[in-house]
């Protein structure tokens, strides 16, 4: 391991835990009884103290989520699991769950404790077969032993969709429908919910649950012994793209900044060409090496014009086209819009438009400025965060490689360009330190 990394979720020697046994041994069921002996109340305010903040993008505090969802007056409530895990350049959750899948049931019965739901779901993808499999065997050990409530944790197979992942996509999935987000979000309109019970449901990311396991385990002081102020704790990150060693790397979130984890954590740049630019996932500006000094915190990494979002990070070299990923970027929020809200289905599409007569050498500097006229508004009265996440990412690109688009607009592009392979990840081998990606041809340029 290297001395940057810190790994709490993680096993220490990375092996699999492969049987509930194996699980307790490390202190596996500790938090639960330590939650069960505590108020409901209590539980929360260890969660608050800590200032768990929610790993799967936006960083929300997970106390006054826990909080809100208990205090709301229906008496049907539930808790959700999003293990959709469909950002590009994210696999932490995979990984994680495939190292120990009991984490995650522990911090669900925790937090249904917390909250006083029901019961909960965990709403992962159908085509993460391994992972499905992991989790099936783990929670029937674990119902067998009575380390959580028999039948209070449902898996739902979900689509292989981006929405998917949008929380409310995720719950009109586990309802049974097609992932489109509805108007209403989960911590008021809930699973099944009917006209006289809107069975409020508070929604959290895989890690964001295992962290809760760590707080109720060892404490909020101890939790917030690593990280930092903004974000304390550590974080799961995933690094793909032009570096020498691709991976998942648990850090102390804010004590690590993005330039040691690229450069002595992944080893560094994979060929002979320097760094250019790295992405958050899809959801944030893009951070160019001036900025690679920038802590990995959710505030430090927004300072930079970034964002640590799920801490996926895709990582360019200089012999990548940043139009071409400007236009593969903004093809797969395109192709993902549901169709719902036209602002931001007809926006994204005309975009991409643009932007491919600019990358195949048929632009013009009006197509430049309807792509900036075009963002401020696709956002306007939509249901999710979509567009906003093209109205952020496809801007910062234009602006930062300005001198990139004005070439390709005089018609002057590297006719060598290499191909760039949207990556959507779909399995690590951990020998060879490597991913392999989806099939790009499910979002083809048409
Ligand atoms: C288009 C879109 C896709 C998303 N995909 C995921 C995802 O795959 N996994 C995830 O945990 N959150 C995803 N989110 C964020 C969720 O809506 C939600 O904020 C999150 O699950 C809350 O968990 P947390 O508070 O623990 O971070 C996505 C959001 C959007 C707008
Ligand atoms: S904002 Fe876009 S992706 Fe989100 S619901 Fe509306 S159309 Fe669908």
């Amino acid at each position: 391991m290297h001395p940057f990394e810190c790994r709490r979720l993680l096993p220490t020697d990375l092996k699999p835990l492969n049987s509930l046994s194996d699980y307790t041994a490390q202190g596996g069921g500790l938090a639960y009884k330590r939650a069960l002996s505590m108020s409901p109340a209590d539980v929360i305010a260890q969660i608050k103290k800590a200032n768990l903040r929610g790993r799967g993008g936006a960083g929300f505090p997970t106390a006054i989520k826990w909080g809100g969802v208990r205090n709301e007056p229906c008496p049907t409530k539930y808790v959700a699991c999003n293990f959709s895990e469909g950002e590009p350049g994210t696999y932490k959750d995979r990984y994680n769950i495939l190292k120990n899948p009991y984490h995650l049931f522990e911090g669900m019965a925790i937090a249904i404790y917390a909250i006083g739901a029901k019961e909960a779901y965990v709403g992962i993808k159908k085509k993460y077969k391994p992972q499905v499999h992991r989790l099936f065997s783990a929670r029937k050990e674990m119902e067998e032993a009575g380390v959580v409530p028999k039948g209070s944790i449902k898996i739902h197979l979900g689509p292989d969709e981006y929405l998917f992942g949008e929380e409310k996509g995720l719950i009109e999935s586990i309802d049974g429908r097609y992932p489109m987000p509805r108007n209403i979000p989960p911590f008021i309109q809930g699973i099944n919910f009917q006209p006289n019970s809107p069975n409020p449901t508070c929604v959290n990311n895989v890690e964001s649950f295992c962290q809760a396991v760590y707080i109720l385990r060892k404490g909020a002081d101890d939790f917030k012994s690593v990280g930092s102020e903004d974000t304390p704790g550590t974080v799961m990150c995933t690094v793909c793209g032009d570096v020498k060693r691709p991976g998942v790397y648990e850090v102390p979130a804010g004590k690590v900044t993005l330039k040691q984890l690229l450069y002595e954590i992944a080893g560094g740049p994979a060929d002979k060409f320097p760094f250019k630019a790295v992405f958050s996932g899809v959801a944030s500006g893009v951070v160019t090496p001036e900025r690679f000094d920038t802590p990995l915190d959710f505030g430090s990494l927004k300072k930079a014009g970034g964002g640590l979002g799920s801490a996926g990070f895709i990582v360019y070299d200089d012999s990548a086209c940043m139009v071409q990923a400007a236009l593969k970027f903004s093809n797969f929020l395109a192709k993902s819009s549901c169709g719902q809200c036209v602002p931001c289905n007809r926006g994204t599409a005309q975009i991409t438009e643009y932007l491919k007569k600019i990358e195949f050498g048929q632009g013009s500097q009006d197509d430049v400025e309807a792509i900036f006229e075009i963002s401020g508004r696709c956002t306007n009265q939509t249901r999710c965060f979509l567009p906003t996440q093209e109205s952020i990412l496809i801007p910062s690109i234009i602006k930062t490689f300005s001198a990139e688009f004005k070439r390709h607009l005089e018609g002057n592009k590297d006719s060598q360009e290499r191909d760039l392979v949207l990556p959507k990840l779909h399995e690590y081998n951990e020998d060879t330190c490597s991913f392999t990606y989806d099939d790009p041809a499910k979002f083809p340029l048409d």
